[in-house]
């Protein structure tokens, strides 16, 4: 299922064609489309841009840019070389930690990781097993089994809307500003454009939205959390790789149930991963060895404590 970008011909994308911008996050602008790209879906754009941005003059000079305003500024005095764009390399990141996402969440055929999870699970001595049921609290067992059973249906559960990735030139770049360049000895700068199935309709809201209320009540949605959050427990225990559900506030302690990048269809029944470009590391100590390490003090601990709510939650309800 990896997708490889290295032999296409960069796209160009009229900038009409992207409409409404609804977001504009650390890694992508994200514009609303109504147009039919492939499918008969909606979808979303989302393109690719980095707003962090290392100056030549000093190495530990990192600050955090607007790409818009900076990007006109240092083309105005640099010309086109100063362009701040995702490398290569950068693309190829994203694309590699796609596929790890694909590997735990998009169900179809791709279930080992789902597989390998049922399989841990039932063995009541695997010490990810022992971890998980000590999240549960009192009667342990009765509701170890009950969870297991709603998982087992939920085997091959998508987690992930479609999307595909093309590398293409900035939005409004035109083949005539590609050929001028050339002639004039510089290459323009490539991004990257993901093309992602929009989730849509009146009931859909983010993960940070749905209240205990909304849990109660949609007990398919609660288990259909229950598995992603396990799923991501298992991916972080397996790779030091955690999915990205940092909340739009910077302050809030509570990652995971807070997240904007997990969108809940409440007619249907069905949530949605939407950020799959970027992926927290073990290793990422940004605070630096003596303090707060994040990925664990707050985005592992918010998953255990998303994975002890909803399983409360189910074992409530009447029956799981
Ligand atoms: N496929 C989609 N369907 C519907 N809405 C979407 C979709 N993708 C993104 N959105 C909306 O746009 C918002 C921002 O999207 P996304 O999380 O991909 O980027 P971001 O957080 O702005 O960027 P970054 O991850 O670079 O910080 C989402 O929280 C959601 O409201
Ligand atoms: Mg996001």
């Amino acid at each position: 299922m990896k997708q490889d970008i290295t032999d296409q011909d960069p796209i160009f994308v009229d900038e009409d064609k992207l409409g409404k911008k609804v977001g504009e996050g650390t890694f992508v602008e994200v514009f609303d489309t109504d147009k039919d790209y492939s499918n008969d879906k909606d979808y979303v754009i989302k393109v690719g841009s980095r707003s962090s941005l290392t100056l030549p003059l000093t190495d530990s000079f990192d600050i955090e840019l607007d790409r818009k305003k900076v990007g006109k500024m240092l083309k105005l005095i640099f010309g086109d070389s100063m362009q701040i764009m995702p490398t290569d390399e950068m693309i190829r990141e994203g694309l590699a930690e796609y596929a790890l996402i694909r590997e735990y969440f998009a169900g179809g055929d791709e279930v080992e990781q789902r597989d390998a999870l049922i399989k841990g699970l039932e063995d009541h001595t695997d010490a990810f097993t022992k971890e998980v049921c000590n999240l549960y609290g009192s009667g342990k067992d009765q509701q170890h089994a009950s969870i297991l059973e709603s998982i087992r249906e939920l085997s091959d559960e998508n987690f992930l809307p479609q999307e595909k990735t093309k590398i293409g030139y900035p939005p409004g770049v035109s083949k005539e500003d590609v050929l001028r360049s050339k002639k004039e000895g510089s290459n323009l700068k490539t991004t990257y454009y993901i093309f992602q199935e929009k989730v849509g309709g009146k009931d859909v809201i983010h993960l940070s939205d749905l209240t205990d209320e909304m849990l109660e009540e949609h007990r398919d949605i609660t288990k259909k959390l229950l598995l992603f959050a396990l799923l991501t427990k298992k991916m972080y225990r397996d790779t030091g790789k955690l999915i990205d559900t940092r909340p739009e506030g910077i302050m809030d302690k509570e990652w995971f149930q807070n997240t904007a990048n997990v969108v809940v269809d409440l007619t249907e029944e069905r949530i949605y991963f939407i950020d799959t470009r970027f992926l927290w590391d073990k290793e990422m100590n940004i605070l630096g060895e003596k303090h707060l390490n994040i990925v664990e003090q707050l985005g592992v601990k918010s998953v255990d404590s998303a994975i002890q709510k909803y399983a409360n939650i189910l074992s409530r309800s009447r029956s799981l």
